[in-house]
């Protein structure tokens, strides 16, 4: 065993000690990484933990509750609420906003989550997740929803745990971007990946491939593109890998480079994605942004959109920063209609009268 290894707590201290505020930021982070550990216990039990199925009831986006969303959201709520330093808290499984309840202090944070990511996964015994983002609570009052609906560039902290063959906590507060790893025996989550770095370029991505035609042209012609592989203007074989936990693939990513999208599509009218903006896109963007990759609607940075909806839903194209470059520039020669004669096959980069071809 490797005594005096950087612990969480050490690693937060360290981190935050320029912060005016970092004590008590580094105290709510301590509580998260609690709740984390209590969720990692609850999931691990699988079916042993009479806690499989759905509820009844339905969270803000319409969706089935399972018992262990519900049990996660319970921890988060109760192991953060209790010490003086959030003022409110929001989540996927809530439709307002938790307000701290009165015998406790109201703290100077708001805490934002998706307490299970990937819970279509519970019962195959697949990895999920837990999403956070930290942001300031602009006032002194109990926050209202306009508090809240800030853009992820306020972030103050953002993170995810991934429920997998080991539990593992991958977070920032804005310097790099840091796993750590829980060690079960002594209860501790150990620093095991300092200064995670995205590789630029990548031959593997991330889409559900069933949703193909409600996509928009410039990510159809990217997937198109990297599945003709080496006969086509890449000139290299892509990999897909679609594992439906957004933790799982952006976990992926995030240790070997890759290209995560759920894009802006027309599956239900006046939607367009399937991710909320708040408690999904913006934490794991700046996670990728501070490990050197990029988070994009396809049209900009996803952590400088203004959110109007709590549980708003937006585009998501994330991973490494090469990449991301040329999907935002599909977009942008689409929208520009400079891509037209590329839309034809003829014409197509790869096509018989792509510029060089005609030479
Ligand atoms: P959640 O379980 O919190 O609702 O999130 C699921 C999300 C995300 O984790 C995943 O990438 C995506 O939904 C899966 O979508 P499909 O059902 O289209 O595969
Ligand atoms: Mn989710
Ligand atoms: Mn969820």
């Amino acid at each position: 065993m490797h005594l005096g290894r950087t612990t969480l707590s050490k690693f937060l201290i360290q981190q935050l000690n320029t912060r005016s505020d970092g004590g008590k930021l580094a105290a709510l982070l301590v509580d998260v990484a609690a709740a984390i550990k209590a969720i990692a216990a609850m999931t691990a039990r699988g079916a042993l933990g009479a806690s499989l199925g759905v509820t009844a009831a339905r969270n803000a986006s319409g969706e089935e509750q399972k018992p262990l969303d519900v049990e996660s959201n319970t921890a988060l709520l109760r192991y953060c609420e209790w010490g003086g330093l959030v003022a409110g808290m929001a989540s996927e499984e809530m439709e307002e906003p938790y307000a701290v309840p009165e015998q406790y202090q109201r703290g100077p944070f708001l805490l934002i989550f998706d307490p299970l990511d990937g819970s279509s996964n519970i019962d195959l015994n697949v990895s999920v997740g837990t999403i956070f983002s930290v942001l300031e609570h602009p006032g002194e009052a109990a926050p209202t929803t306009a508090d809240f609906l800030q853009p992820g560039v306020k972030q103050v902290a953002a993170g995810y745990a991934i429920y997998g063959p080991a539990t593992m906590l991958v977070l920032t507060v804005g310097q790099g971007t840091h796993g750590f790893t829980l060690d079960r025996e002594i209860g501790n989550f150990i620093l095991t990946h300092p200064n995670l770095q995205i590789p630029a370029d990548t031959s593997e991505f991330a889409i559900n491939t069933s949703n193909e035609r409600f996509w928009e042209p410039p990510v159809q012609r990217y997937v198109e593109e990297c599945k003709a592989g080496k006969t086509g203007i890449r000139g290299r074989d892509f990999n897909m890998r679609w594992i439906a936990s957004m933790v799982a693939e952006v976990h992926r990513i995030l240790v070997r480079g890759g290209v995560f999208m759920y894009p802006r599509d027309t599956k239900t009218p006046g939607v367009h994605g399937r991710l909320r903006l708040m408690y999904e896109a913006n934490p794991i963007g700046w996670i990728i942004e501070q490990a050197g990759g990029m988070a994009s609607t396809g049209r900009g940075r996803i952590l400088e959109v203004q959110p109007d909806k709590l549980h708003q839903k937006i585009a998501a194209i994330i991973g490494s920063k090469n990449e991301i470059e040329r999907i935002e520039r599909y977009h942008h020669e689409f929208d520009s209609g400079t891509d037209q004669p590329y839309t034809s096959p003829l014409f197509s980069e790869r096509g018989l009268y792509r510029p060089e071809a005609r030479r």
